[in-house]
């Protein structure tokens, strides 16, 4: 009798205990399932977002046939993070980015006219201290430097407007503009130039434009303070319609 009992006992053991293992492979077998279904929606969402992106970039590379290619010195130097326009009268935000004055203006002319955007950066980053980038500045231009640029332009014959744009660094262009305009052979495309600066406005630069882009019609430029670029799309819009770029 106790035998039995035993046997009894241990025989409902064993069933329970299948049982269980059953529901367990159950639960392995419904969470695979549910973690293929859950990495194919991720796919999938992945897929569309890709796709989107793609659209995006074919939008950003083909939709326009004018080109705002600038210079600014916010994003051309590696600024420690939280440095705000507080920090230097040169650091900007547009659309949430760090970006600097003429970068800001570089922003409203393409939102303007649907030209796109090409910041024009250099290999070696300017100091994060805006003083000692004014000196680097000057020692670069007594030096007649071509500092390395690190961004190109893939698709330059898409374009025959180029709006040309760069801070007056002591009285000049900085000289990442030069070797810009050495790497590029502008013929028989249109430059509109605008500059942003202290007070100094172009200073020589539109003979120095000209003289290196002969091929090329440069039309009036805009010549903006610093203090108000933020605050420039008035006259933004206003030089651009005056030149026919706004409908
Ligand atoms: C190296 C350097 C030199 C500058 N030299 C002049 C100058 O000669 N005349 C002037 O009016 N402003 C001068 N500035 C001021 C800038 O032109 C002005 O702040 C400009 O808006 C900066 O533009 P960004 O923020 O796009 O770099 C100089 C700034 C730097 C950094």
């Amino acid at each position: 009798m106790k035998k039995r009992t035993i046997s009894i006992l241990l025989a409902a053991m064993l069933v329970l205990s299948m049982t269980a293992c059953g529901n367990s492979k159950d639960q392995e077998e419904q969470s695979n399932v549910t973690a293929q279904g859950s990495e194919e929606e991720t796919q999938e969402t992945t897929d569309t977002s890709a796709e989107e992106g793609n659209q995006n970039a074919a939008s950003a590379q083909g939709g326009s046939n004018m080109l705002v290619a600038y210079f600014t010195y916010a994003e051309n130097a590696d600024l420690p993070d939280g440095v705000d326009a507080s920090s230097s009268a040169s650091i900007q935000t547009w659309n949430d980015e760090m970006t600097g004055n003429t970068g800001a203006v570089a922003h409203m002319i393409s939102e303007a006219t649907g030209a796109d955007l090409f910041s024009i950066q250099t290999v070696e980053k300017y100091p994060d201290s805006y003083d000692a980038t004014v000196d680097q500045g000057q020692e670069e231009e007594s030096a007649d430097a071509r500092p390395e640029l690190a961004t190109h332009i893939e698709n330059l014959d898409s374009y025959d407007t180029i709006f040309l744009g760069f801070p007056n660094w002591w009285g000049d262009m900085p000289m990442a503009m030069y070797s810009f305009l050495d790497e590029y052979d502008l013929s028989g495309k249109t430059i509109v130039p605008f500059v942003t600066s202290g007070g100094s406005g172009f200073s020589g630069s539109i003979s120095e434009i000209e003289s290196m882009e002969s091929g090329a019609t440069v039309q009036e430029g805009l010549a903006l303070r610093d203090s108000g670029a933020m605050d420039a799309q008035n006259d933004v819009n206003e030089w651009l319609e005056g030149l026919g770029y706004l409908q």
